[in-house]
């Protein structure tokens, strides 16, 4: 039965031309939650824009996904209807839940050790852009930033994990001023590299970080092998994945 809805996930997502392909979401999907058990728990994510990730959890077994989207900095307009719309798709059954909050306002309301699995996926440097602009020169920054964490922190029951995505603002074309092709809207000023955020977590509590520079799904594992370092990272995409633990 699981493994239908998987299936079905699957069929929808590139009907709804959500991905390219099925190969390159599966390469996606098992490169973000590599060693990350999703039955049976209870996750939250952060952004989740038309809810891709939180209808992945709970196909595969998620006990309750939350959806945080506010449609705030850095959505695409009418991404809570695409949510509603494809929600009908799946089964009333499948537990998952769409949220209009912000983080900050979730955090006041959840309870203490509620989630197993926490997921930022392109989300953590707009719950307080300017915030993340400024987070390496202002006090207030850092400690807007760290709050939040905190909170998070409070949230997670204890083993659970956080999976943060985004693009690191180390850079070559960055640095250089020259438009990156592979990243042409980015705005780099607006983000911070994974060990910045690593402190933060790690001063709010978390423990055990990991840090994976990800490479284009199109090309699969010979693509890790090639690009997935720090070095290639930064001439390309700098994209990365955090995973901390509670
Ligand atoms: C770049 S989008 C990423 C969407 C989705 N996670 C993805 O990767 O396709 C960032 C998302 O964060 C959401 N967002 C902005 N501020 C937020 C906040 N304070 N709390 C929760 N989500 C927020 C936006 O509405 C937006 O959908």
């Amino acid at each position: 039965m699981k493994q239908t809805i998987v299936s079905d996930f699957y069929d929808l997502m590139i009907d709804r031309k959500m991905f390219s392909c099925k190969k390159n979401l599966q390469f996606k999907l098992n490169s973000l939650f590599a060693n990350v058990k999703l039955a049976e728990k209870r996750v939250l994510d952060v952004g989740g824009g038309s809810g891709l990730l939180s209808f992945y959890a709970a196909a595969k077994g998620a006990k309750k996904v939350i959806c945080l989207e506010p449609e705030f900095a850095g959505s695409t307009s009418g991404i809570i209807n695409k949510f509603y719309d494809l929600r009908k798709s799946f089964p009333a059954s499948l537990p998952v839940e769409l949220r209009t909050l912000t983080l900050q306002e979730h955090l006041e309301e959840a309870a203490a050790e509620m989630y197993d699995v926490v997921i930022m996926h392109n989300s953590i440097n707009h719950l307080n852009e300017e915030a993340a602009i400024h987070l390496l020169k202002n006090d207030n920054c850092y400690k807007a930033y760290l709050t939040i964490f905190e909170k998070v922190f409070r949230i997670m029951k204890k083993g659970g994990v956080l999976i943060v995505t985004d693009c690191s603002c180390k850079n070559f074309f960055n640095d250089i001023g020259v438009k990156n092709l592979l990243a042409p809207s980015l705005e780099w000023h607006k983000h911070q590299k994974p060990g910045t955020w690593i402190k933060l977590f790690k001063a709010a509590g978390f423990k055990n970080s990991t840090v994976k520079w990800l490479t284009p799904n199109r090309l699969g594992k010979p693509g890790i092998f090639l690009l997935g370092n720090s070095l290639m990272a930064y001439m390309t995409a700098s994209y990365f994945k955090v995973t901390i633990v509670k």
